[in-house]
């Protein structure tokens, strides 16, 4: 069964770009052979990632990724199915928020559905959780 999952965190230390960088090729070089696609933002220490793929695939990645110690306060808010991907060109696609002056107008999501929960949780995770979901 195709999942979507959702969950938040802040960064141990804050991340260089090169860090994130070296983040994103690590993701992607485990998601792109295991059919996992998402994307994860990051805005001044804080994560938000939305990882899509098989239930067990996506549950044995996250029992990883909440023990990394690069990362802490790991909530997951969203386990769901899904018929599609929303995310299925980005085998870990990454957007750094960080310090952008036009938040959220600056950012273009590539969703494959607009209107679909992820967009909405991404929006106002760009806006601090000002907006309520
Ligand atoms: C914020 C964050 C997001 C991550 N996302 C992924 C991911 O999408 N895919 C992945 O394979 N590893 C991801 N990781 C890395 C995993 O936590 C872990 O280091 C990686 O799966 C390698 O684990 P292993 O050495 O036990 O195989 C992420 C780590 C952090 C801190």
């Amino acid at each position: 069964m195709l999942i979507e999952f959702i969950y938040t965190s802040y960064a141990s230390e804050p991340f260089l770009s090169e860090q994130l960088t070296a983040l994103q090729k690590q993701c992607q070089d485990h998601n792109n052979p295991n059919q996992i696609t998402g994307m994860l933002l990051y805005d001044n220490q804080q994560f938000m990632q939305v990882l899509e793929g098989e239930q067990a695939v996506i549950e044995a990645l996250f029992k990883k990724i909440k023990s990394d110690p690069r990362h802490q306060q790991v909530k997951a808010l969203i386990h769901t199915p899904i018929t599609e991907r929303n995310f299925a060109n980005w085998s870990m696609g990454l957007v750094d928020i960080s310090d952008s002056p036009d938040r959220p107008e600056c950012i273009e999501f590539p969703l494959t559905h607009p209107s679909s929960l992820s967009q909405r949780l991404l929006i106002a995770f760009s806006h601090h959780f000002e907006d309520a979901i």
